[in-house]
């Protein structure tokens, strides 16, 4: 079981790690981590180069990424809520995805991906955005050949009840892993 987990938060002990690393405590098999603040991994330029050539020019993390995406069995997009969307940094790095939506639209060509199962995990200081967020993060995940259902894991109200205590997420957050585990059928 090999699963790519993609971190949109700058805090290294927030709310979202919280619950990413509840989640790793229980996955089996390997996780390639990025964390979209750290790791120094590009947006993409629009250099169009994909639209004639399977390839991205940009030559860092993100290659790492394309190859693990291969043939991993599991990709989970976890951020924080800002201003009712994904993070800025997750979305800079999503966008370099851009390489399979030129697969499709541009060279007629099917990615050459396994199906995967996908995950959203969200914590919201209120309660604003979720469903924008969740909406953009399946958008994504449908580029990385994520098949339907995707599962969502919600902290809301960090502000006042911070993600290590909401009982309901990190019950959750079991029952994600579970999932995850399981063999695809
Ligand atoms: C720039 C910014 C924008 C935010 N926008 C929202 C928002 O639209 N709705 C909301 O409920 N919380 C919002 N928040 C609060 C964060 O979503 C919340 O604190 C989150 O749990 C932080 O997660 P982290 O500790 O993993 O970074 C925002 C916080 C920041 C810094």
């Amino acid at each position: 079981m090999k699963t790519l987990i993609l971190n949109g938060s700058p805090r290294k002990n927030g709310e979202t790690a919280m619950l990413i690393n509840t989640l790793k405590s229980r996955l089996s098999g390997e996780i390639f981590q990025i964390d979209c603040y750290a790791d120094g991994i590009s947006p993409c330029t629009d250099c169009r180069l994909c639209r004639k050539k399977p390839v991205c020019r940009i030559n860092d993390k993100m290659q790492e990424v394309y190859d693990y995406l291969k043939d991993c069995d599991n990709v989970v997009i976890a951020s924080p809520i800002f201003f009712e969307e994904l993070s800025g940094r997750l979305l800079d790095v999503a966008s370099r995805f851009q390489v399979y939506a030129s697969a499709l639209i541009f060279r007629h060509e099917k990615p050459e991906l396994s199906r995967k199962k996908g995950a959203v995990i969200l914590t919201a200081g209120g309660s604003g955005g979720m469903t924008r967020a969740y909406y953009t993060a399946c958008r994504l995940l449908e580029n990385v050949g994520v098949r339907e259902p995707v599962f969502c894991v919600c902290s809301t109200h960090t502000d006042s009840l911070p993600a290590n205590d909401d009982k309901a997420a990190l019950s959750d957050i079991i029952t994600l892993a579970k999932e995850l585990n399981a063999k695809s059928v």
